[in-house]
């Protein structure tokens, strides 16, 4: 299995709307991040799908080795610039 990539050191606010399912990247190779855009395929990840608890902004991990996926938990500090992408 193949470890994910560091999509990007932040996270991206998104809009989300309550009762709706989202496909969250895990593998850090989609081009449509945070979301699952197929890229996955042959890394034996798959993205982890969540169903909004409420309307509204929140911010979800984009460098892929947050402890509460798909959530923003502070992790991306101990990643740098030079690290995205990789
Ligand atoms: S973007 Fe991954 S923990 Fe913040």
């Amino acid at each position: 299995m193949s470890q994910p990539i560091i999509a990007d050191n932040k996270p991206a606010r998104v809009s989300l709307k309550n009762g709706k399912q989202y496909a969250f990247c895990v593998c850090g190779r989609s081009e449509s991040q945070p979301f699952c855009d197929g890229s996955h395929q042959g890394t034996g990840l798959t993205p982890k799908m969540f169903t909004a608890e409420k309307d509204g902004d929140a911010f979800l991990c984009q460098c892929k080795h947050t402890a509460n996926p798909p959530f923003c938990d502070g992790t991306h500090k101990t990643f740098s610039d030079d690290q995205v992408g990789q």
